[in-house]
């Protein structure tokens, strides 16, 4: 099988990241019949200057980020990440699951944020050095949901902290996102028990991985 590059999605609290690790243990165990090699990373942080990218852009600082140069930080996290990380791991044939990716920025410093959609695209593509998921898994539910899931685990990162009303465009973002492009997203019902969701992702991933 050739690398598959799957990308988890979705607003805060939307269950990503544990699913992401079902999904892993699931396809290591033999989900789809045949043994595949798979590897977890995500954005930002999926590389070590990731890693001081993702504290600078999360942890709350000193100083006060503004909008632009948020934006211009995930950027290079994503082309550090592409180049010394997902290109090398999908041409050894690998099945990379990532925390977030491009539809990330156009979610939330594009609808989020305000910042310009056709800019962000640009630098999208600067960004990822043009590599597309073959698949993007959205998993939706209503903010008030996720942010109240957030809330139960504590501390909050700077991003989870801002207002109601900015998460709702994020979400909103996602939607427009889903219908654009169809073929690469595909949207989850996340409000379901955790197996529910598991569930729906397993199925998407056997249809997908097996007709390619
Ligand atoms: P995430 O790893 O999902 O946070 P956690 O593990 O704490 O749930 O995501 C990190 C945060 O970064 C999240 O609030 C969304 C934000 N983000 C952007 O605003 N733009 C981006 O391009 C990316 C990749 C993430």
């Amino acid at each position: 099988m050739t690398g598959q590059f799957i990308v988890f999605e979705g607003v805060e609290g939307s269950g990503k990241s544990s699913q992401l690790e079902q999904t892993a243990q699931w396809l290591l165990a033999g989900g789809l019949g045949n043994r595949v090699e798979v590897v977890k990373t995500r954005e930002p942080g999926g590389t070590d200057l990731g890693k001081q990218l993702r504290s600078l852009l999360l942890n709350q600082q000193e100083f006060d980020l503004n909008d632009c140069s948020e934006l211009l930080l995930y950027a290079a996290d994503r082309a550090q990440h592409v180049n010394q990380f997902l290109k090398p791991q999908l041409a050894q044939g690998k099945i990379i699951l990532c925390d977030r990716y491009i539809d990330s920025t156009t979610a939330y410093q594009g609808y989020g944020r305000g910042l310009d959609l056709d800019l962000i695209q640009q630098l999208n593509q600067i960004a990822s050095c043009g590599l597309e998921s073959d698949l993007t898994l959205w998993l939706d539910l209503p903010v008030e949901t996720g942010l109240a899931r957030v809330q139960q685990r504590g501390k909050r990162n700077r991003i989870e902290q801002a207002d109601i009303a900015f998460h709702q465009r994020v979400r909103q973002g996602y939607m427009t996102l889903a219908q654009q492009f169809p073929h690469r997203i595909i949207p989850i019902d996340a409000t379901g028990t955790p197996q529910q969701v598991q569930q729906q992702i397993q199925t998407i991933l056997c249809h997908h991985l097996n007709v390619k």
